[in-house]
């Protein structure tokens, strides 16, 4: 027997991962979203993106019926106990947040609300701007429903911190959970459905206000982008030091508890459909607010500069691109997964093709996503020994798994000349550096020495 009824709004990364992992817990689950095809894929179990496991819950969670896709967000609403919204916070040209799904999901949710008799729980699960679920969604749902928030609803901010290519993982077992709560009949009702959820096995369960748990997502971001932007700054440095690897020095710091050692591992930048648009929407509404936050200026700022180091260190070896081949490996803006939002790779080959250079590119999913973008002024090539093939220069751009059993021969074998770029560290220097012309973010070189005092 399925736990209770709960619908998504927004079948999108967030939503979709949300949806399937309840169903996979026993909960009824309906998807929602404006998306027809979108729907019908789900709902036929078919992902529309690429995420390890996800597949395999998908069509689990609807053989055994627990999970079904609409775009009657009426029949929706009406039949769950809750309501997650999980759809899309885009930027605006401005770079602030753009809330227009949002506002349209909670107008939706509050005019089913109005003919409901039954108390419903309405939680926000999309990252939002400090105040939006108090002074946006609560008066879209009041206006609409004509029923009170915390009286006839309740009101959820619960944001979540899944990482695309583990996104399955991350919603079954979180480190933690946020619980922004209007009211404490709402946060009772969205902890009780968590602790169903997690059974013996729970995370820590923070309740706090609203605004708090929005303000929770956006410096959990800054913070982690900011440990990238840390390490590619020091990777900048030791690139100017001989004998220097910004490998060596991460792990040095890594190692004490106060600091850790996830993310700083440096690179081309950082990627993807949340860093660079939650870094954006918190400068923007800092600058709204009158806030100063320099730190995520400067975290912005280096990011901007790290995807130019792949053609910077490539000029090491290659002086003119015009008429080079060169091979790019990886598109996506990380492995497993097939997004290539704000990927580096997009920025890469576009400052190459300027230059007058010929590319070729692989990634074992992401191409097609890439073509979409590129289009015909790349060629892709089936695997990545295709791709090196006859190359004047090769760029690791993603460090896929199946990128990092490459070696040395691989290249020396195909490639027309030898010159390797390692933009995401994971080859070792010390097996390369002889056998190839061989340059890596953070590596530093006699031939970039400083000068003598
Ligand atoms: C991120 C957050 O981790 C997640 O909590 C949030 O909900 C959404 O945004 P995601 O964008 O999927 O998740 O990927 P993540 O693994 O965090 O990587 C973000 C970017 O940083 C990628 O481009 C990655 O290549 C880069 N990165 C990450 C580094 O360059 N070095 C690191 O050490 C870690």
């Amino acid at each position: 027997m399925a736990k209770f009824t709960i619908s998504v709004f927004g079948l999108g990364y967030v939503g979709l991962s949300t949806a399937v992992c309840f169903a996979s817990r026993g909960f009824r689950v309906l998807g929602v979203d404006t998306h027809k095809e979108r729907v019908r894929s789900v709902g036929a179990g078919r992902p529309t993106i690429y995420e390890p496991g996800l597949g395999k819950l998908l069509a689990k969670s609807i053989y055994r019926g627990l999970l079904s896709c609409t775009a009657d967000y009426r029949r929706a609403v009406t039949e769950a106990l809750a309501t997650f919204i999980a759809v899309g916070t885009p930027n605006k040209a401005d770079g602030t947040i753009d809330l227009g799904s949002i506002r349209e999901a909670s107008r939706q949710i509050g005019e089913v609300l109005r003919g409901k008799e039954q108390w419903h729980l309405v939680v926000i699960r999309s990252t939002v701007t400090p105040g939006a679920t108090s002074q946006v969604v609560k008066p879209i749902i009041e206006d609409a429903s004509g029923k009170e928030c915390g009286t006839d609803w309740g009101l959820c901010m619960n944001p979540e911190f899944l990482r695309e290519g583990s996104a399955i993982q991350d919603t079954l077992r979180p480190d933690r959970i946020v619980i922004g709560e209007h009211d404490k009949r709402s946060g009772d009702h969205l902890e009780n459905l968590y602790k169903q959820f997690h059974r013996g096995d729970r995370p820590p369960i923070l309740r706090m206000s609203l605004t708090n748990a929005e303000i929770v997502k956006y410096a959990s971001n800054a913070f982690l982008a900011m440990k990238v932007s840390y390490i590619n700054m020091i990777a900048d440095l030791c690139e100017r030091i001989p004998g220097a690897d910004v490998s060596e020095v991460a792990n040095g710091i890594g190692l004490d508890k106060r600091i850790g050692p996830l993310f700083l591992k440096a690179g081309l930048g950082y990627g993807g459909s949340c860093f660079p648009k939650d870094l954006k929407a918190l400068q923007g509404f800092a600058q709204n607010v009158g806030a100063h936050l320099p730190m995520v200026n400067a975290i912005i700022k280096v990011n901007e500069l790290q995807p130019s180091k792949a053609v910077e260190l490539m000029k090491r070896f290659v002086n003119s691109l015009k008429g080079k081949r060169i091979a790019i490996l990886g598109l996506s803006f990380k492995p497993d997964t097939d997004d290539v939002r704000e990927a580096v790779s997009i920025k890469v080959i576009k400052a190459l093709l300027d230059d007058g250079a010929e590319v070729v590119a692989y990634d074992p999913v992401a191409t097609r996503n890439a073509r979409r973008i590129l289009g015909g002024r790349v060629a892709y090539a089936q695997s990545a020994l295709e791709c090196m093939a006859g190359a004047d220069a090769c760029i690791v751009v993603t460090e896929w798994e199946e990128f990092k059993r490459l070696r040395p021969e691989d290249f020396l074998k195909t490639m027309k000349t030898p010159v390797v770029i390692d933009g995401r560290r994971i080859f070792d220097p010390k097996n390369f550096q002889d056998k190839v012309r061989f340059a890596a973010v953070g590596l530093g070189t006699s031939d970039r020495a400083p000068r003598d005092p």
